[in-house]
């Protein structure tokens, strides 16, 4: 028996939470929220993005975030990055991992990153060769990887294309990500098999929106077909500010709770990431999606009514 995890989730409330959040999120509120999730046992948090401020003003402490955590030994700090700049910026605050995003669809590529797909590739090779040398960590996400809000349907071959120029210039991992929930089952476990005949389980990421209600099932799509590495995001926060529709990801803690209900190990504390859910309003200034936080955990039993409770 060994109590490594069976599935490997990486919080992302931090970054594709906040990124889409109308009110201003304090830089220490941000600090002490990152601090609670490596608390919670986390062992990949992405925390931020070294992006445009004008573009995603919500992220625009990114530096001041990186440099205030406090880092946990074995846990993984990841930056999102969309251009060289962005890249320097990450390494000088000292992230373990960056996270480079371009879209499949170049319609959602220009709209997100005001760029081509050849703009982007050539970000992607100087940023690949700077990550390395600086001795970082480098992921590889392909946006809109299962549909695309203004393009719909992306051809599997470009996504799959796209997965091996990423590997090329120098991308360990990889991550699928379903930016607008256009994803279903069927269509996942085609291309989840597909990609994992190219990057084993331990670096392929899967990245799903619960924005049609398919989130938990596209999890277990791919956990099927041969996946073990997926983001979800506290509270089902999320969303990406240049997609119309976005609504969150995968909820933290609704996934976590299946997980523990069906026998797989996340190496994560529910009751924790329950607690940290519950506070999200008042931080945020609106209630979230997630359903565990509210409902309680299964085994949460009430009180019998009192009425049943009278002899005779
Ligand atoms: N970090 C901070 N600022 C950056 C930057 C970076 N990595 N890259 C560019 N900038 C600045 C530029 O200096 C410029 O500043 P100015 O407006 O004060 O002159 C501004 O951002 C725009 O840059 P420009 O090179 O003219 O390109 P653009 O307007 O087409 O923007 C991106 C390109 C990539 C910077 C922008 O589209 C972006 O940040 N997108 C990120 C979107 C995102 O995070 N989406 C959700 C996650 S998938
Ligand atoms: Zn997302």
């Amino acid at each position: 028996m060994t109590d490594a995890p069976d599935i490997i989730i990486q919080e992302v409330a931090p970054r594709d939470g906040l990124q889409i959040e109308k009110a201003w999120v304090e830089t220490a509120d941000k600090v002490r929220l990152i601090d609670a999730l490596s608390a919670a046992g986390f062992s990949r948090i992405e925390v931020s993005s070294f992006v445009s401020p004008r573009a995603v003003p919500a992220l625009r402490d990114a530096a001041q975030v990186f440099g205030a955590i406090r880092r946990h030994d074995g846990t993984i700090y990841v930056a999102l990055v969309p251009n060289l700049r962005g890249a320097e910026a990450a390494i000088a605050a000292d992230a373990d991992e960056l996270n480079f995003v371009m879209s499949a669809s170049e319609t959602h590529n220009r709209a997100n990153m005001g760029m081509t797909h050849a703009q982007s590739l050539a970000e992607l090779s100087a940023i690949g060769k700077r990550t390395l040398d600086a001795g970082k960590l480098l992921n590889g996400s392909v946006a809109t990887a299962f549909g695309c809000p203004f393009e719909g349907t992306q051809a599997r071959v470009k996504v799959i294309d796209t997965v091996k120029r990423y590997r090329d210039l120098g991308a360990g991992g990889i991550t699928l990500a379903d930016t607008t929930g256009m994803a279903n089952p069927r269509q996942v476990r085609a291309l989840v098999s597909d990609v994992l005949k190219l990057v084993p389980p331990t670096q392929l990421t899967l990245h799903f929106h619960n924005t049609r209600g398919l989130g938990l099932l596209n999890v277990m799509a791919a956990h099927e077909v041969g996946a073990r590495r997926f983001d979800a995001a506290l509270g089902g926060l999320g969303g990406c500010p240049f997609a119309p529709g976005a609504t969150g990801n995968v909820c933290t803690e609704d996934l976590v709770n299946l997980c523990a209900e069906t026998g797989l190990r996340t190496g994560l504390d529910l009751d924790a990431l329950i607690d940290l859910s519950r506070q999200l309003p008042a931080l945020i200034g609106h209630d979230v999606a997630g359903q565990v936080a509210k409902a309680g955990r299964p085994l949460d039993l009430h009180a019998i009514p009192e009425p049943l409770l009278q002899p005779g």
